[in-house]
């Protein structure tokens, strides 16, 4: 049975972070993962360019059962931490938007990156290993994979979340965490589009490809100005990926097309004009059209109306209400929310209060960060804490 300081599962984001830091203090690191590439959803993240961190990374932009949580590890790797680090490897970046940073060539330069600081870390890293099994031995642990057995003093679990299961998302840190009495909270997809109730399928269906910029609002007081954009299988875009974290199944979402008072100053200057053809400035022409179909608007000159019909189209138009059918799920779900307890974990090191030398980072922790690389930004944060004392 090989022996190793620190065995990580996962050669994702937040296991590669951990594993180099851990190496670089000189403990003998391997890292076992069950795919076949390092690193897969970096790869596929960012469309290919990845969004490896945003410039406004702050605690309030996660979602965590203890908000408090995020704060420690955020504090001590930074956006700027790992800019350094992107910057040392000599990687080319920009902000696309809202302080969202990209890579201008691949995303495979980030995991180039992160396996050039494993190697020169003395990092070691399997693939094609499944961890089937672990069991507390001494103070260490011993590993089952599907080939050989390993034991080690430290154990980091990186196993990452449940979307997109065919890349190898698994349920296993989870099944992990509960086998040594550690609470997992329940999961559920994230950043996600939303599918619609069949009466709205068949009315918004012909809209799809439509976007346009939204305020989009959750039942609990969650707000995002981005894009929405619909789909033929329902709505999606960044401001409907960003609420869907916030959603509960049942609830509605409501979209700010047009701010509130624009119309009723509209009529005074187009007092003629038909409110169709005034409202088809400010959104898309087949919108408009669509909520005329539905029965949500009667278009006539804007001087026939009252200034209660006025006032209620614009309370419409600012506060458009969608009952989601559902989620599209973990096929396209970006991340998972719920997952291990961070009441059950040190917000310093990430080690599991109960179980010495067993350790949670990255995404299979119940800490989800909004769309824009804040994701990124806590598999490297919790990975870099956690190894600096592995
Ligand atoms: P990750 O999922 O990266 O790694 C876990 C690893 O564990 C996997 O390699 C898996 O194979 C392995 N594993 C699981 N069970 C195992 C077992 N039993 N034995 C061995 N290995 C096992 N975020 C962001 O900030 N910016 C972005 O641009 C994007 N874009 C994006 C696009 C898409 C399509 C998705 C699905 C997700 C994103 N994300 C993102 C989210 C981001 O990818 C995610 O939060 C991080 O990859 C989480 O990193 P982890 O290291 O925690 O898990």
């Amino acid at each position: 049975m090989q022996a190793w300081d620190v065995i990580v599962i996962g050669a994702g984001a937040a296991g590669l972070m951990c594993a180099a830091e851990a190496g670089k203090r000189g403990r003998r690191v391997l890292v076992l993962d069950h795919g076949k590439r390092i690193g897969r959803k970096i790869l596929m993240s960012g469309g290919g360019r990845c969004n490896f961190t945003n410039y406004y990374t702050e605690p309030a932009a996660y979602l965590c059962g203890n908000p408090h949580f995020v704060k420690s590890a955020l504090a001590r790797y930074t956006q700027w931490d790992f800019i350094a680090l992107v910057e040392k490897h000599g990687i080319a970046y920009h902000e696309k938007t809202l302080g969202q940073l990209f890579c201008d060539d691949s995303a495979q330069n980030i995991v180039d990156m992160l396996v050039a600081e494993c190697d020169a870390a003395g990092v070691t890293i399997r693939l094609r290993a499944e961890v089937l099994n672990v069991e507390p031995m001494g103070e260490g642990f011993a590993v089952t994979t599907a080939g050989e057995p390993y034991r080690c003093q430290s154990l980091v679990v990186a196993t990452g979340g449940l979307s997109m299961p065919k890349i190898g998302a698994s349920p296993f840190g989870y099944r992990l965490a509960e086998q040594f009495g550690l609470k997992v909270l329940p999961t559920r997809a994230g950043l996600v589009p939303f599918t619609l109730q069949p009466e709205d399928k068949q009315t918004l269906e012909g809209l799809s490809g439509v976007s346009l910029p939204v305020v989009a609002k959750s039942e609990c007081g969650a707000r995002f100005a981005e894009n929405l954009l619909f789909t033929h299988r329902g709505v999606s875009g960044p401001a409907v990926l960003q609420i869907s974290s916030y959603w509960q199944p049942g609830q509605r979402v409501c979209f700010e097309l047009l701010t509130e008072g624009s119309l009723s100053g509209a009529v005074a200057d187009s007092p003629n004009q038909e409110l169709k053809t005034w409202l088809a400035r400010y959104l898309p022409k087949r919108l408009v059209d669509a909520l005329l179909a539905r029965g949500e608007l009667v278009s006539k000159p804007l001087k026939q109306y009252t200034h209660k019909e006025l006032a209620a189209i614009e309370q419409r138009l600012a506060a458009w209400p969608l009952q989601p059918g559902g989620t599209e799920g973990y096929r396209t779900a970006e991340v998972t929310l719920g997952g291990v307890d961070t009441n059950e974990l040190s917000s310093k090191t990430m080690e599991a209060k109960k179980v010495p030398n067993l350790y949670f980072i990255g995404e299979v922790m119940d800490v989800t960060g909004w769309l824009g690389g804040y994701n990124f930004q806590w598999a490297w944060s919790s990975g870099w804490v956690c190894g600096q004392v592995v």
